[in-house]
């Protein structure tokens, strides 16, 4: 579908059990997860943390991919992705579909790359991350960088995170219960469980 984020597939609606921890607020609320990924882990991260919102009593969740042309694949792109990220480079990413400012929260996620968040998310918090009403902030990583990439995040999109979830790769790729998916349920029920969002300031 294109010109819009994919919507989650929400499956069978929600159960007497479930929507007993569902508030109001939580049912109304609309959130996007946007999210780069280069290998994968990122992408089932953010696939699993928008499974944890509609579980948590989100039914407007949607979910897109920030898209950055440029090779980035095998040692030379590895390489590449680690300089780029080092000098904090910018770069060129596709237009966004999602209309930010509609949502009421934005979930931004990203791989770590040198110790600081991927350079396709930083372009991202730099070009739109002040469009947002509020954020929350999640990575994937093999073994740190994690504050520094959040603390960047929240200079470049300008508000404080409501919550932060930062993953090891291989408990992602384990389906780890406690150290992933425990996480992502608990990250997905502290993102609805915040105050709504002032719309954002106008330029
Ligand atoms: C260029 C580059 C630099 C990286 N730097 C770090 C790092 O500083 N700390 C860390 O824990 N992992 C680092 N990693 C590992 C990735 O953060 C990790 O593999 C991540 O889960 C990949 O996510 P993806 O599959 O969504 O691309 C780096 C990976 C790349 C490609």
């Amino acid at each position: 579908m294109s010109g819009q984020p994919a919507a989650v597939a929400l499956g069978p609606g929600p159960t007497r059990r479930r929507a007993a921890h569902c508030t109001a607020e939580a049912m109304s609320m609309k959130v996007l997860v946007v999210y780069y990924s280069r290998t994968g882990t990122t992408k089932k991260a953010a696939e699993t943390i928008a499974a944890a919102l509609h579980n948590a009593g989100v039914t407007d969740v949607d979910i897109e991919r920030i898209g950055a042309p440029g090779e980035r694949k095998g040692m030379l792109g590895w390489l590449r992705a680690g300089r780029d990220a080092t000098l904090k480079r910018a770069t060129a990413i596709d237009p966004v579909k999602a209309d930010l400012p509609s949502y009421d929260r934005v979930v931004i996620g990203t791989p770590i790359w040198a110790f600081t968040c991927a350079t396709p998310v930083r372009t991202f918090c730099e070009q739109h991350g002040r469009d947002a009403r509020q954020v929350a902030f999640f990575c994937t990583m093999g073994g740190g960088g994690d504050q520094g990439a959040f603390r960047e995040m929240e200079v470049l999109c300008g508000r404080a995170p409501v919550a932060t979830l930062a993953l090891r790769e291989r408990h992602v790729k384990q389906d780890d219960q406690g150290k992933f998916l425990d996480r992502a349920k608990e990250f997905g029920e502290t993102i609805v469980s915040t105050a709504p969002g002032k719309p954002p300031d106008k330029p």
